[in-house]
């Protein structure tokens, strides 16, 4: 099977990379990729110097580029976009461009050539619940997003069933929590307070510290993408997420325990704009209609994997980090 997968130098898509060698290495894998601020080609490294992987610099809003890729692959897994709501709360029009254009381009490809596509997408579509609601969300959950990132991501969504309502696609949404995991972006919580702790600075909680999100490890999400591709019915969303609920500050002081700080080591600093409250994912049918699993039950053996491949992969994060300081600075936070 010859698989493109667009944004595959991003976090989740050059972790899709590295897992689909291990555990489908007869797939075919190409790579598009923008190689914006966010991408890394170190992140590919091990499958572009053997040749497992190619690489393809260009934009997925690029009609005629995405045209013949489309043509030349079987199966297209969209994680290309931007990703960052700070980012999107400052200047979205790149998020319009590359979340909206960019998907309706794919669309279009994939319509003329007939091939399979996976839509990747985010729990944040969704908007967001209340701290004391047990509700959690699912695929009948209407969509309600609070950010121009989110609702980019929503407007994808729709256009995604739209094609498959209207013009018979062959498709798949999944809309996946929050991921952490080696090589994500220094701008994201998680890295950003774990290269800060490397470098003697406190973590930053943005307002209370109390909004709650979904964590569930890159390798699990990629896993049941996997699934998804192999078991999934057509035209259905699945929703996934591996029950890791915590708020930001459970977050902050696991980290602070295994790096040998003090629990009260870190700061509050300005909230986030619309700042959503809480993500919870209820990931049912994925487990009913596939075998899937989360192997990482544990978020803080996770957590401290992830702490190692930062500690030990220095020069993959150094220039990014100070870039994006640079932006935190000016943002104020
Ligand atoms: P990322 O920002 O780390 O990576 C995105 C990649 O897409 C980058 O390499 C970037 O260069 C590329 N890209 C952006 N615009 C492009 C364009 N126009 N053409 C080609 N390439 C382009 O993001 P990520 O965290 O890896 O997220 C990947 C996908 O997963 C996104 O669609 C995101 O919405 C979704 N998602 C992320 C999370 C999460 O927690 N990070 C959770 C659920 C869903
Ligand atoms: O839910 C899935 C989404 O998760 C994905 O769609 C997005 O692409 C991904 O970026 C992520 O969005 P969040 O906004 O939840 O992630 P972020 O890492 O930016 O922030 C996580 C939480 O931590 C959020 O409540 C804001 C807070 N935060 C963030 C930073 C960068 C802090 O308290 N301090 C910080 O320094």
């Amino acid at each position: 099977m010859r698989v493109l997968v667009t944004g595959g130098a991003g976090f989740i898509g050059s972790n899709f990379a590295l897992r689909a060698r291990e555990r489908r290495p007869e797939w075919q894998l190409t790579v598009i990729d923008a190689m914006t601020y966010a991408a890394n080609r170190a992140s590919l490294e091990p499958v572009l110097t053997t040749g497992e992987v190619a690489l393809v610099e260009g934009n997925i809003a690029d009609a005629a580029l995405v045209d013949g890729l489309v043509a030349d692959h079987d199966v297209v897994v969209h994680f290309a976009a931007e990703s960052h709501n700070d980012n999107s709360l400052d200047s979205p029009w790149p998020f319009v461009e590359s979340n909206v254009v960019g998907t309706f381009t794919l669309l279009e490809a994939i319509r003329r050539h007939g091939k399979r596509l996976h839509h990747i997408s985010t729990d944040e579509v969704y908007g967001d619940l209340e701290l004391d609601d047990p509700a959690r969300f699912t695929e009948q959950t209407p969509v309600n997003p609070s950010s121009p990132y989110s609702a980019t991501k929503a407007s994808a969504d729709l256009l995604v069933r739209a094609w498959i309502r209207s013009f018979g696609i062959e498709a798949t949404v999944s809309n996946c929590s929050n991921n952490y995991g080696p090589r994500q972006h220094v701008e994201k919580f998680i890295p950003r307070q774990i290269t800060g702790i490397l470098q003697g600075v406190r973590p930053k909680l943005y307002g209370s510290g109390l909004n709650v999100r979904d964590w569930i490890h890159v390798d699990d999400h990629n896993d049941a993408v996997i699934a998804i591709l192999e078991q999934g019915r057509l035209g259905e969303t699945y929703l996934i997420g591996a029950d890791g609920e915590r708020n930001n500050l459970e977050i902050v002081r696991m980290l602070l325990e295994l790096m040998g700080k003090p629990a009260d080591w870190f700061d509050h600093v300005d909230d986030r704009p619309g700042h959503d409250l809480r993500y919870a994912i209820d990931s049912t049918k994925l487990r009913r209609e596939t075998d899937w699993q989360p192997r990482y039950g544990d978020l803080h053996a996770g957590l401290a994997q992830t702490i190692d491949w930062y500690r030990t992969n220095e020069s993959w994060w150094r220039e990014a980090k100070v870039a994006a300081e640079r932006t935190y600075e000016r943002l104020g936070r």
